[in-house]
């Protein structure tokens, strides 16, 4: 699910009116954050994580946004949310990522917690340089 349609649907379960403001604060909760692409990795600033336990990141060329969080080791996690089930778009969250299709977790590391999938989430090399950080 692209951005566009995530907004399409928070706009959606608002118009349901069920549990309103419940559902907008979850929907509105998730931070995309800008990025520029140079080569073979992803720019981000290292601030943009500051405000938030984790941001999302949506490049053109993927087909879901990448998950990126600062785990408590001080290491940083970068993760693609396409399920390794059937490619479902798996739903980021601080601790664990749950996928809407069949109900398999990941951990924030992309470790798979229940099946059915079996295979981690695609995981990217973070690399830090001053107040950026590079997704590679
Ligand atoms: S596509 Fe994610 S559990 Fe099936």
């Amino acid at each position: 699910m692209d951005r566009k349609h995530f907004l399409k649907n928070c706009a959606g379960l608002a118009g349901a009116g069920v549990l309103f403001p419940l559902l907008w604060q979850s929907c509105k909760g998730f931070a995309y954050v800008s990025h520029t692409t140079e080569a073979d990795r992803i720019q981000v600033k290292k601030s943009d994580l500051a405000e938030h336990p984790f941001v999302l990141i949506q490049p053109a060329n993927l087909p879901a946004p990448i998950y990126l969080t600062k785990l408590e080791n001080d290491e940083y996690s970068a993760l693609l949310l396409q399920c390794t089930h059937r490619a479902c778009e798996v739903r980021p969250a601080v601790k664990e990522l749950q996928c809407p299709c069949h109900g398999s977790v990941f951990s924030n590391t992309g470790e798979v917690l229940e099946s059915p999938a079996e295979r981690p989430l695609r995981r990217f090399q973070v690399i830090e340089d001053g107040e950026y950080l590079y997704i590679k």
